[in-house]
């Protein structure tokens, strides 16, 4: 009972609820890249969690107040539905994660309208909630770990409504720019700029991240709060402990009798637009074309399941990747040889198989806050294999020196990337594999957890 003291905010909990064989709702531990870098931290450690009630069995378990399992103490927060589509699909996730992402096709969007207006006051008010729902729940003098750019205003409310509490918010995405900022109105811009700068100190997994989110406070607000980097960090005991299952076995097995002793190349990712799924493609099938050798020597995993699904350009994307996939394979396919293998449901057991059976890893991100599959690779690897790494992720701070790195826009240079990945040398594969282990192993969920409660604690002079 370490962390009585502490409170978590975000919008995706450590917890989700499904109902068993007779109708009772049964908690397991949630998905996301969240839960399982913090959760390992704070689990059994006293700490509450505060989260967004997001499916409808979610909801009901809310009714309950407080619920305890998995190690979690979990305060769910119910929104109602079409303020929670407002906040999550409109402003959230079509306006922030495009803008912090660089994603908009700029001729087209973003329209910032009166209906965008409306969302854009929906989404304050969520915020609000949020911040109301902790400041239930926090202890006095407590510490408040605020968590991304779902609830980069929660800091304003906070701020007035429980000046006691030490909070620090991270967020888990790259910063925009302030030129990208001024696509916002200006009382959008500011409202964020001040949300976030209302918490004792604000993180980020890269320092360019940090840099850029210091550029839009100069901007917009003349001045610049505590700042700090600090990059999440995986759980080898949890992903250990997935490899070892009797799930995980099976897939590899399923996967070895398909791949034979041909080369296997990699990507694990959500269908999301920043990831950069359709180059990825293009750069294998521009390596099948100019490099016939490899032509039935190589086969491309993908492991790339849905996200976001109410988000029409997502859907939209989606059914390019599924086309793109079928696409390739009619163009390349023989009797024997099926180039691409798409999985596109989210299994974890079967996404740790293929992490250890690659050759190559691809991860090839337009911008990532971090990137985690590019640390639970070298992890889980046993094959020395290669991971080819895009310059734009946050992740390339840490591990850069040992990947090869791509311009994720430069399809013919992700084809040499490939091409140079697959033909590496036994002794620099070797050599190169160690040190991205000793990297992603380097840092536990705990380092983060302290990172970010010395900052939202600094030692008082
Ligand atoms: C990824 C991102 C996070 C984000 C999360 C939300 O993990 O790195 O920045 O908070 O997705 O995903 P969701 O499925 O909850 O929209």
């Amino acid at each position: 009972m370490g962390h009585t003291d502490l409170v978590i905010v975000s919008n995706r909990g450590p917890l989700s609820f499904n109902k068993d064989d007779d109708g009772n709702l049964a908690a397991s531990r949630g998905a996301g890249g969240l839960v399982s870098c913090l959760g390992p931290a704070v689990a059994g450690a006293g700490a509450t969690w505060v989260a967004g009630a997001i499916s409808e069995e979610d909801r009901e378990a809310a009714a309950q107040g407080v619920v305890e399992a998995e190690g979690f103490r979990l305060r769910s927060l119910v929104i109602e539905p079409d303020d929670y589509r407002q906040f999550y699909d409109v402003v959230a996730n079509s306006t922030l994660w495009f803008l912090h992402h660089n994603l908009f096709d700029l001729p087209r969007r973003p329209r910032i309208d009166r209906r965008w207006r409306e969302a854009w006051s929906t989404f304050a008010d969520v915020n609000r909630q949020f911040a109301e729902a902790v400041a239930e729940e926090a202890p006095d003098g407590g510490v408040v770990l605020v968590h991304d750019y779902q609830l980069c205003l929660v800091g304003t409310t906070l701020a007035k409504i429980r000046p006691d509490l030490r909070t620090a918010h991270f967020n888990h995405t790259p910063f925009c720019e302030p030129t990208a900022l001024r696509m916002l109105p200006d009382e959008a811009a500011t409202e964020i700029m001040e949300g976030l700068a209302g918490n004792g100190a604000c993180g980020f997994h890269a320092k360019r991240w940090a840099r850029a989110f210091q550029s839009c406070c100069e901007a917009t607000l003349g001045s610049v709060p505590p700042t700090f980097v600090a990059p999440a960090a995986i759980d080898t005991d949890d992903l250990a402990q997935v490899a070892g299952s009797d799930e995980s076995k099976e897939e590899l097995a399923k996967l070895d009798e398909q791949i034979g002793d041909r080369h296997f190349i990699v990507r694990i990712d959500r269908i999301e637009l920043s990831k950069n799924i359709l180059r990825g493609f293009l750069a294998f099938e521009e390596l099948l074309r100019t490099r016939p050798e490899w032509r039935e020597r190589v086969i491309f995993g993908a492991f790339v399941y849905p996200s976001r699904d109410s988000i029409p350009d997502y859907m939209a994307y989606r059914s390019e990747v599924e086309s793109m996939v079928e696409r390739i394979n009619n163009t390349w396919a023989t009797p024997s040889w099926t180039p691409v293998l798409a999985y596109m449901e989210d299994f974890f057991p079967r996404s740790v198989a293929a992490h250890r059976r690659y050759d190559v890893l691809l991860v090839n991100p337009i911008r990532d806050g971090l990137n985690l599959v590019a640390k639970e690779g070298p992890t889980l690897n046993e094959r020395d294999g290669v991971l080819v790494l895009s310059r734009e992720s946050g992740v390339w701070d840490e591990m850069g020196d040992g990947a090869v790195g791509v311009n994720p826009f430069d399809i013919t240079g992700t084809a040499d990337a490939l091409a140079q990945a697959l033909s590496m040398g036994r002794g620099e594969r070797a050599e190169r594999a160690s040190r991205l282990r000793a990297i992603s192993e380097g840092r536990s969920p705990q380092d983060w957890l302290e990172d970010q409660l010395d900052a939202a604690r600094p030692p008082s002079n």
